[in-house]
């Protein structure tokens, strides 16, 4: 018996990177085994920015690639696109006609873009929470997998269900944030997060020398100058890194590395070749895979055509009881 029916979405920013990994993508595999579970690459979101849609359809058929080689199993979950499920573009419709504007106007990152971007506040961006509540509500599910930073359109999320809820009687359930527990991955430049868009990431679908290339560049503990420097693995990101990837690959050597960062017994790039190697193990069975998924793009669009239909019956459904509750039908 399952516990439950997962949703999560992210929008389709390419090919994924270890901070990705870690951060979600590991989650995502993980709860297959106790939830049933639904995976979308929110296309229809990433166009409230309206940047690179010429690379839109690239990007989703890496991102695609990358989780079904870190193992969602589209057998036992559903994997789709959300634009090809177009039921979601009608139950925002619905949804919007009972989420006060308030609300929206208040949430924090629409205040953020109104601030940095001031010329390109366009309606779909205020109704970006609400096409967000759609994703998960349509297809009923009571568990959403997030970072920190989506914890308010969450939370906003349970507000339009009550409030439909209460006006037109029980048709959602309230959905519950489950907040994954990752450690903070840095991007290698030191900077606060890993991104592509600051180049300061190590992609899970490269070769091992690129990895092993791009881990030297990475930033370690800034107190350590010299080699006979003692280190402080607790304030170092390739620490927290080994943490992620040399624990499981090679334990024996984890066990030593904080010891001798702190004796000052292994130098920083020593240490940074090592956990190049770690990643390079443990995403062996990853590349591997993936690059079978890669030689045979059919297979690739079965598996979503596949995730929409079983995507599509359950939306539909909703969608019925839904305009039924409205007076619709
Ligand atoms: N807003 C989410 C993000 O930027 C992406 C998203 C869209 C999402 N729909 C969702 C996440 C539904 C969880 C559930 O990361």
């Amino acid at each position: 018996m399952k516990k439950g029916r997962v949703f999560s979405g992210a929008r389709p920013t390419g090919q994924q990177h270890i901070g990705n990994y870690l951060g979600a993508i590991q989650n995502y595999v993980a709860l297959q085994d106790d939830y049933e579970c639904i995976y979308c690459i929110v296309d229809i979101h990433a166009l409230t920015t309206l940047e690179d849609t010429h690379l839109l359809q690239a990007n989703i058929r890496e991102m695609a690639l990358d989780w079904l080689a870190a193992g969602i199993d589209p057998q036992r979950s559903i994997m789709f696109v959300q634009s090809h499920v177009p039921e979601i573009a009608e139950l925002f419709t619905y949804m919007g006609m009972t989420t006060p504007m308030g609300w929206l106007t208040r949430v924090p990152t629409f205040k953020e873009k109104v601030r940095m971007h001031p010329d390109n506040v366009n309606y779909g961006l205020l109704g970006y929470p609400v096409l967000m509540a759609s994703d998960i509500i349509l297809y009923k599910a009571d568990t959403v997998p997030v970072g920190e930073d989506q914890l308010p359109h969450l939370e906003l999320t349970r507000e339009i269900v009550r409030r439909f809820n209460s006006i037109f009687g029980e048709v959602f359930p309230e959905p519950k944030a489950k907040l994954t527990e990752i450690p903070l991955i840095v991007g290698l430049d030191g900077s606060a997060k890993m991104s592509k868009s600051m180049d300061n990431q190590i992609d899970l679908a490269v070769s091992d020398e690129e990895t092993l290339k791009r881990v030297k560049t990475a930033f370690t503990d800034p107190t350590r100058v010299r080699k006979n420097d003692p280190g402080h693995p607790d304030k170092c990101n390739v620490y927290t890194l080994h943490g992620a990837f040399t624990t499981s690959v090679f334990p024996e050597k984890f066990m030593a590395i904080a010891h001798d960062c702190k004796q000052a017994q292994i130098g920083c790039v020593d240490c940074k070749k090592l956990l190049g190697e770690s990643i390079n193990e443990f995403l062996r069975p990853f590349r591997e895979r993936r690059a079978k998924l890669a030689e045979n793009p059919g297979v690739l669009d079965e598996i979503l055509a596949d995730g929409a239909k079983r995507a599509s019956a359950i939306a539909k459904e909703t969608l019925r009881e839904v305009k039924e509750k409205m007076g619709l039908l």
